[in-house]
């Protein structure tokens, strides 16, 4: 599988939310992270049960280790442990790198058919796009953890994976208030040491059973074209019998025109993540 290509909008403009005063009196600081976020201690998290598998950088599969039972890498060989969520009883869509100024036109496409999605939003985004954080909340779209700035989990130390975690967690209750449940992992990148650290937040990682690699449309090179996604996204719906859970982006126009396009053509009915399990949409909610 081809994820080697990072799919990744950071805007280089100053962050529009505010610094909240809980977060100085826990944290000392005073102003949000750049892209390597600091790690900040958190008395709930056991360095002593985190599971001991070595680092490795994307597509760096070789380890045999990786191929174990123990590690059960997903981004090396799609290896899924028993609470990580990958399909759907009904074919739904999830959006990854949000929120951007797309997102909003993707969710009044989608409103129109009543239609709930999940969106897996990155921390150094959101502090960005405050608003439309709000906006997609209060529409009723689910919203999960993508980490603060789409690092790859697996090549980053115990203290570095809790900080991207953390920070993430941070922007989303200081936007709209609540603790996430649900938690992306960039390109995938998720093994039993990554899960061992999550877990201790009381999430759940979410993967997909179809990537419908809609960022290879962004480049030329890789001769891919919204034909070539709906044709394959028809052939998975009618092959997978109606069931399965979709990998898209909804960072640039192109693929959210495309998601628009998927959902009022080949999936008109659709379950948020939490639905697709019978989960709770989040850990906790403060408003
Ligand atoms: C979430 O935000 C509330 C304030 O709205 C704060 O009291 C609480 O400590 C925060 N919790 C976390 C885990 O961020
Ligand atoms: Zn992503």
């Amino acid at each position: 599988m081809n994820r080697i290509i990072p799919f990744i909008l950071i805007f280089a403009c100053l962050p529009k939310l505010p610094f909240p005063q809980w977060l100085t009196d826990f944290t000392g600081l005073k102003e949000w992270p750049g892209l390597d976020p600091p790690y900040i201690p958190l008395d709930f998290i056991d360095f002593s049960k985190v599971v001991d598998i070595p680092l490795h950088q994307q597509a760096q599969c070789t380890d045999p280790i990786l191929r174990s039972s123990k590690s059960c890498s997903f981004d090396c060989f799609n290896c899924v442990e028993f609470d990580d969520v990958y399909t759907c009883p009904q074919l739904s869509q999830t959006f990854d790198d949000g929120p951007s100024p797309w997102t909003i036109k993707l969710l009044k496409n989608l409103q129109v058919k009543k239609t709930r999605t999940t969106l897996f939003t990155l921390g150094v985004n959101i502090i960005r796009y405050p608003e439309i954080y709000q906006e997609s909340h209060a529409r009723g779209h689910i919203m999960g953890s993508h980490t603060w700035s789409h690092k790859f989990l697996p090549s980053l130390t115990n203290e570095q994976v809790v900080a991207q975690i953390e920070w993430s967690i941070w922007a989303m209750n200081a936007t709209a208030g609540h603790l996430p449940k649900w938690f992306r992992p960039p390109f995938g990148g998720i093994d039993n040491r990554i899960r061992s650290i999550l877990r201790q937040f009381g999430m759940q990682a979410v993967l997909w059973d179809f990537d419908t690699f809609d960022w290879k449309m962004l480049d030329l090179a890789n001769n891919r074209n919204e034909a070539d996604v709906f044709s394959d996204v028809t052939r998975f719906h009618a092959r997978n019998k109606g069931k399965g859970l979709m990998l898209e982006h909804d960072a640039i126009e192109r693929t959210v025109d495309l998601g628009i396009k998927l959902h009022n053509n080949v999936m008109k009915e659709q379950l948020t993540v939490p639905q697709c399990v019978g989960g709770i949409d989040y850990i906790k909610t403060f408003r």
